[in-house]
């Protein structure tokens, strides 16, 4: 259970890789770590990273998409384009929480990566409908646009799709962009409620767990002393981000998000939480975006989704130094 592993070369990633995993994405410096955490783990097939509009314009994201792949060595990694905005309403964007070009802390250099002409879309339908049934799992680390769009436009991929692990909601620790609403739901609401509904499995990474992550210095000290061009960047994006987050939350560093989910595939032991039912507020305009969780069963609903509470933080970040440590 998550033993140190060596990087295979390129030859034999594939074939050593037992998780076959699409990483749906708005980056976002935590998306960024998300990322550098799959690439660095060889049990992770990435078939591809799908770019969504989220913390900054999709134009954005999916240039910071193909940026974190070509800083980590991976200029093979597929980049997608998808949605530029919500199913409904406006395009809500935190370049409050992530900067002006949605990575700030590093040099941005320009990718020479190019981006995919397929749409995200139609490549997250075309790979699930080709490949073998429960054989890959989504990571959904944006607002759920995307994910939500392919469902609509293929429905038979919500029983084909292995697991959708995403970052999202809250209900100890309720919102971070309303009071009652986490960023990525609040983002498209409407398209969470698509998939909480949809048949996959869902495990959920809320604040509840999120906000036990700290970016703290003695781990940012600790990645840094990597010192390769993953880790030295990684740690630029961790502390601008952990700036703003720990002011605005207080302690030492910032919550870290979206990395949960790549890390609960790789151990899910560092984790612990329980099936309960979802719903999506999508009307009331007080608590539009909040993840109402039956977290007492106190409703006969469906227990659609595995909702984590708590993480070994240590742990994960033993996890993540190790793998940016496989990078370049
Ligand atoms: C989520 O919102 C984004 O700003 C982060 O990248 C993360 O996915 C946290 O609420
Ligand atoms: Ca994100």
């Amino acid at each position: 259970m998550c033993g140190k592993k060596d990087v295979p070369n390129d030859m034999s990633r594939a074939e050593e890789a037992e998780m076959k995993v699409i990483i749906d994405t708005d980056p976002g410096q935590d998306d960024a770590a998300a990322i550098m955490l799959a690439l660095g783990s060889p049990e992770i097939e990435l078939l591809g990273v799908t770019a969504v509009a989220g913390n900054v314009p999709l134009s954005l994201t999916e240039r910071n998409a193909r940026y974190v792949c070509e800083l980590s060595g991976r200029t093979d990694v597929r980049v997608f384009a998808g949605a530029d905005g919500p199913l409904k309403g406006d395009t809500v964007t935190a370049e409050h929480a992530h900067g002006k070009t949605g990575l700030d802390g590093p040099e941005i250099f320009e990718p020479s990566l190019t981006l995919q002409c397929t749409s995200a879309i139609d490549f997250i339908v075309e790979t699930l409908m080709e490949e073998p049934v429960e054989s890959v799992t989504i990571c959904a680390i944006g607002p759920l646009t995307n994910i939500a769009l392919a469902l609509k436009k293929q429905p038979e991929i919500g029983r084909r799709i292995k697991r959708i692990v995403l970052m999202g909601g809250g209900y100890f620790a309720q919102g971070n962009v309303t009071p009652s609403a986490e960023f990525n739901i609040y983002a498209d609401p409407e398209a969470a409620t698509i998939v909480f509904a949809c048949e996959a499995p869902i495990v959920m990474m809320p604040l509840d767990v999120t906000h036990k992550i700290l970016t703290t210095k003695e781990r940012m000290d600790r990645l840094a002393a990597i010192g390769n061009n993953a880790s030295e960047a990684l740690v630029k994006m961790l502390t601008f981000y952990g700036r703003h987050t720990s002011a605005k939350y207080g302690g030492d560093g910032g919550p870290l998000h979206d990395p949960t989910t790549v890390a609960w595939l790789l151990c899910p032991d560092l984790f612990n939480g329980r099936m309960c039912n979802v719903e999506i507020e999508t009307q009331s305009p007080l608590t539009r975006g909040a993840t109402v969780v039956d977290w007492w069963g106190v409703t006969k609903r469906r227990k659609n989704a595995l909702v984590v509470q708590n993480a070994d933080a240590e742990g994960f970040f033993k996890l993540l130094t190790e793998r940016v440590a496989n990078l370049i």
